[in-house]
């Protein structure tokens, strides 16, 4: 989608700590400080992929900005885009990677699975710019995020699915109900039959 020397450099990179790794974990590690040299560079990064999307999957205005796909549906890159004050949907990714905040200062609830049908607020962390984490589910993998900066924040998805075009959950933290959910991507459509 955003064919650039840094994001094909990036992206090289990954393939290759995932092709030399033996275990999610392990790639995860090899690929930590091309992710971190990428959260540093603020030249990479068009605006238009920092823009927020008002009709958007998400809701309040959240834009999900497809960057890079594996043809495979192997691995995806994505911006999401979190307005001031608004927050993403309680909701899963059920893929491993790395998300980290490339601008804009962020609150994350992650949630666990209290029993059938019941969700607990498990965890309260802020992120602010540069800050990422490596997500191996089922560990951590139910959240939602919220920005917290006067500006909008950025942050910067690497996961090893097509986190914007499969479908995954969205949760009533309440009542502990659960939704099927496919955000989708707002620059790119997902296939039909995938619904
Ligand atoms: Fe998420």
């Amino acid at each position: 989608m955003l064919d650039t020397a840094v994001l094909r450099r990036f992206i090289g990179d990954v393939r290759a700590a995932i092709a030399a790794a033996h275990t999610p974990a392990e790639a995860c590690a090899r690929i930590r400080p091309h992710f971190a040299e990428l959260l540093a560079d603020e030249r990479w990064l068009p605006r238009a992929y920092q823009e927020p999307a008002p009709e958007s999957g998400m809701g309040g205005g959240i834009g999900q900005w497809l960057l890079y796909r594996a043809g495979d549906g192997s691995l995806s890159l994505f911006s999401l885009v979190v307005p001031p004050g608004a927050q993403t949907p309680v909701h899963d990714h059920l893929a491993w990677g790395l998300v980290g905040l490339y601008r804009g200062t962020q609150d994350e609830e992650i949630y666990s699975t209290a029993g059938e049908r019941s969700l607990e607020l498990r965890e309260r962390r802020a992120l602010t710019t540069g800050d990422f984490y490596v997500l191996i589910p089922p560990q951590d993998d139910i959240h939602r995020v919220r920005t917290t900066s006067a500006e909008t924040s950025v942050s910067i998805h690497l996961l090893t699915n097509d986190t914007g075009c499969v479908w995954r959950h969205a949760y009533d933290p309440e009542s502990g109900h659960v939704r099927p959910f496919r955000s989708g991507y707002v620059n790119v459509a997902c296939e039909e039959e995938a619904g």
